[in-house]
């Protein structure tokens, strides 16, 4: 009985330590420099603009309405108070955060230059089982945060073309929009539109369209789709900067009283909606492989693109909030332009719902960037199959993962609805920001001599403090986005169990840890 007993507790150490094996660092960066892979040819420039692209979005010209006036459901219940003109606390609070994660960002991805992200740096600090864990989590935070960012490129699309083109309502209007509308005529599609066997159809081309768009761009290689992005991105700063201009002269400062009519609970819960707007500077950290000196540039991509855009929402949040009465934001889909058309500015409303557009394309193209060579590099790993790790002879982009991911952010974005899944990526991604933190500091202990061309500052401060406001930041969201975030987890643990664990690359190499056979029980 003691012998088999003590057999168990050998082949359990063995899992416990074979789910835990961390890749060599030496051999991801081998991967990175690999000839045949990834092409560099990004500089610290189209980095800080690819962080630009990827982080003002939907957050900005679409989730910052239900942070700054509260969010009810369809049949009337609270989701989350409004945070008021303290909406800039807000903001604060989130730079602070995301400035504080984006260090931790920075020291990884310029020691581990490689295009996982954060599923790599887990890979080489907490070991596979984690790796896994933020592998599977970063697909809430690019592809699941691509859906929501589709729709709303497609509700923008459609109020700036509306007066040129009449596209019936149900190809515009996702199923599960109307589903959870609680505005009665979009709720009302249910019986209007056109059905099949019952089924009513409600489909969002535009939304449909754009993914797919964008998804031929990437196909067709890094440095064509890095120069579409530079010039989204100018024009994105041109039309927030006309936004603040404008919206200046018609502030009245009665709209600031009060400043925070939900006290500190609408801060946080403002914050835990509107951190959609900051989701994205970490996808720079994909473009490892695809960078020129990342040592250098990807500290430079990350913290520059996350300042300046730091500086940009907390400007514009004082301005909308000084426009309008701050309750009122909470129904306009597009709050930026409902601001200017309450204020009498029509024609400039139209300008700034024309850089919406152009901004949620960019948003879009990063992310789109992003996912696939996550995939890539866990394809690479065996955590899924080897297929999805093959780059395309001529254009060397990760062509299947590339198409795979354009399928399903596609699919998901015809029928979804964009603020079902504004919290469920926010959940996700400031989880993975969190795992980052620690990780920091895990390998600071377990690997102290490796150069680090980039050094997190007063570390023990910065990393601890970073992964507790990611997690209080999360604390904000509503219940319901925890159980989801629960199931996406246990889906995730379920598909390691039945595919990962048994094709992970470095357990075959390495073996499994090894297990003597149990003596026969004699006696
Ligand atoms: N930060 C990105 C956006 O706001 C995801 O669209």
């Amino acid at each position: 009985m003691a012998i088999v007993l003590r057999d168990a507790r050998k082949e359990r150490g063995g899992l416990i330590r074979s789910l835990f094996a961390r890749k060599p660092i030496a051999e991801l960066l081998a991967e990175g420099e690999n000839p045949q892979g990834l092409r560099r040819a990004l500089g610290a420039g189209d980095l800080i603009m690819l962080a630009i692209g990827a982080v003002i979005g939907a957050g900005i010209f679409g989730s910052i309405g239900s942070a700054a006036a509260g969010q009810v459901d369809a049949a009337g219940n609270v989701i989350r108070v409004g945070a008021g003109p303290a909406l800039v606390v807000s903001f604060v609070l989130l730079g602070a955060a995301c400035a504080l994660a984006g260090l931790c960002y920075a020291e990884l991805a310029s020691m581990i230059p490689q295009a996982g992200s954060a599923y790599a740096y887990s890979y080489a600090t907490l070991g596979e089982l984690v790796a896994w864990i933020i592998g599977w989590d970063l697909i809430l935070e690019y592809a699941v945060g691509n859906v929501a960012v589709a729709i709303s490129w497609g509700d923008y699309f459609k109020s700036l073309v509306g007066d040129w083109i009449s596209i019936p309502v149900w190809l515009t209007t996702g199923y599960r929009t109307a589903l959870l509308s609680s505005n009665p005529d979009v709720h009302g599609l249910l019986q209007n539109a056109p059905q099949i066997g019952g089924i009513p159809i409600l489909i969002n081309v535009p939304a449909f369209a754009i993914v797919a768009f964008i998804t031929w761009l990437l196909l067709l290689g890094v440095r064509e789709s890095a120069r579409a992005n530079n010039i989204m991105v100018a024009v994105k700063l041109l039309v927030l900067a006309l936004f603040i201009i404008m919206g200046t002269q018609h502030i009245n400062t009665a709209n600031y009283h009060p400043f925070a009519p939900n006290g500190f609970k609408g801060i946080h819960q403002g914050a835990a909606i509107v951190f959609f707007a900051y989701i994205g500077f970490d996808a720079i950290s994909t473009a490892a492989e695809e960078t020129k000196n990342p040592q250098r540039n990807l500290p430079i991509g990350i913290l520059g693109g996350l300042a300046i855009c730091t500086v940009i929402y907390v400007i514009i949040g004082v301005v909308l909030t000084g426009m309008v009465p701050s309750k009122n934001l909470g129904t306009a889909a597009d709050p930026l332009a409902y601001a200017l058309n309450a204020t009498g500015m029509t024609n400039i409303a139209k300008i700034v719902a024309l850089g919406a557009v152009f901004s949620m394309a960019a948003v879009l193209l990063v992310f789109q960037y992003g996912q696939p060579r996550i995939f890539f590099a866990m394809a690479r790993d065996g955590l899924l199959p080897h297929w999805a790790s093959k780059v395309h002879g001529r254009y060397r982009t990760p062509y299947i993962t590339t198409i795979l991911t354009g399928i399903f952010v596609a699919l998901w974005s015809l029928i979804g609805d964009a603020g079902e899944t504004y919290d469920l990526t926010n959940i996700g991604t400031l989880f993975a920001f969190a795992l980052v933190c620690i990780g920091v500091m895990v390998l600071r202990h377990t690997d102290p001599e490796r150069p680090r061309p980039f050094r997190v500052p007063v570390v023990y401060f910065v990393a601890p403090v970073g992964a507790a406001l990611c997690v209080f930041v999360m604390r904000g969201l509503p219940h319901l986005a925890w159980v989801r975030f629960g199931w996406w987890l246990a889906f995730g643990l379920l598909l390691y169990a039945l595919y990962g664990y048994w094709h992970s690359t470095l357990r075959r190499r390495t073996g499994p840890v090894p297990i003597e056979p149990p003596p026969p029980i004699s006696a």
